[in-house]
């Protein structure tokens, strides 16, 4: 105990906890007897004054405050006074606590309302209309192709995109010394997974679960090692065809493409075969059509020559259908890959295939 409080007495004590705290409550009394003069504060003030209120609670209600060291006299007090001491601690106490209560009651509706207020809605103010997004223009050219592939009886086939070697190269007839083995072209792996460099190996897999007869396509993504410039990319968009079945010829394939060329580009698109070479078909070509811009004559987008290069082709070599169970003596089929992202770049104009995903908006808002 100190001094001044051994010098008072208790019932002094009592008084000045009690003043000290009405001197303190001053500036909280205008929050007690009604509701009108809390109009002038806003929700900032009112939230301020919330905080100041607690601490002035805990200053003269906690544990350290001084009505409770009176409390702690209640003992010490002569017997036969004792018990009036104890009740006017007791109801100083309380008087503190009522005022306390009334002022944080409220501050605290004044509080709700003003929050409710910042809250609602001003149903009169202009909308913000929600920006609409929208396809990209692989997408939607993946979607013609398949629409187009669709119609004439095609089943669209998801593969993926990290492979094995069997299914990358091996299974697709593509000797161990090929380049396209080597760490050039093909991204590998730490465990020496493929990424796959063609869509290819969607034939393998759909040819395993879906057996023979078949007809699909497979639109998807393929990486290669090459280093990024107006016509590269290390990613890029293919769509690989495969159709087998019993009696497939060449002739087959040379209508497939060229129907599936005219819906794309229009009734009067001519298509032409050049003999090539890939190992997972046996003959090969190269097929090009008639460019949709000039129809033959020269322009810019063929480099004058009237002729698109588009994808290649061929008859399923024996080796591919042979590795995934078929006889190549009773069944026969034909392959192509074409790339999307060559082909959106043309039908866009585009000089630079990097645009595409680049992800700038003020590019991609264009299409649709
Ligand atoms: N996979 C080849 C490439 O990426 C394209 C290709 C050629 C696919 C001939 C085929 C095909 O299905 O028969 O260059």
């Amino acid at each position: 105990m100190t001094d001044s409080q051994s010098e008072t007495s208790p019932e002094q004590q009592v008084t000045a906890a009690r003043k000290a705290f009405e001197q303190e409550f001053e500036r909280f009394v205008r929050f007690t007897g009604g509701p009108r003069v809390l109009d002038g504060l806003n929700l900032e003030q009112a939230l301020a004054e919330e905080r100041a209120l607690a601490e002035v609670r805990i200053r003269h209600l906690g544990k350290k405050s001084a009505l409770a060291a009176t409390k702690k006299l209640i003992g010490r007090v002569a017997p036969e006074e004792r018990s009036a001491f104890g009740q006017r601690v007791q109801a100083v106490e309380a008087a503190v606590v009522s005022q306390l209560d009334e002022a944080e009651a409220a501050l605290k509706s004044l509080i709700e309302s003003q929050q409710i207020a910042r809250e609602s809605l001003d149903v009169t103010l202009p909308g913000r209309r929600p920006r609409y997004g929208h396809r990209h223009p692989i997408t939607l050219l993946r979607e013609r192709i398949e629409d187009i592939f669709v119609s004439l009886g095609y089943a669209i086939e998801d593969g993926r995109e990290i492979e094995t070697d069997f299914y990358n190269f091996t299974a697709l007839n593509i000797p161990d010394n090929h380049p396209a083995r080597g760490t050039q072209d093909t991204f590998y792996t730490t465990d020496n997974f493929a990424l796959r460099s063609q869509t290819s190996t969607v034939q393998i897999h759909a040819m395993q679960r879906r057996g023979v007869p078949v007809r699909m396509i497979a639109p998807g993504r393929v990486f290669r090692r090459d280093t990024p410039d107006p016509t590269h990319n290390p990613m890029f968009y293919q769509v690989e065809g495969l159709c087998v079945d019993r009696g497939i010829t060449m002739a087959h394939l040379k209508g497939t493409v060229a129907e599936f060329l005219k819906r794309m580009f229009g009734a009067d698109t001519v298509t032409r075969f050049r003999p090539s070479y890939f190992p997972f078909t046996e003959p090969s070509a190269e097929f090009d059509f008639s460019c949709f811009k000039c129809k033959g004559s020269g322009c810019r987008i063929c480099k004058n020559s009237g002729w698109i290069e588009l994808g290649g082709s061929g008859m399923v070599h024996p080796n591919v259908l042979r590795t995934v169970g078929v006889d190549p003596q009773e069944y026969s089929g034909f392959a192509f890959g074409l790339g999307i992202d060559r082909m959106v770049a043309l039908m866009y104009n585009l000089d630079d295939i990097r645009l595409l995903f680049e992800n700038d908006l003020r590019f991609l808002e264009q299409f649709e």
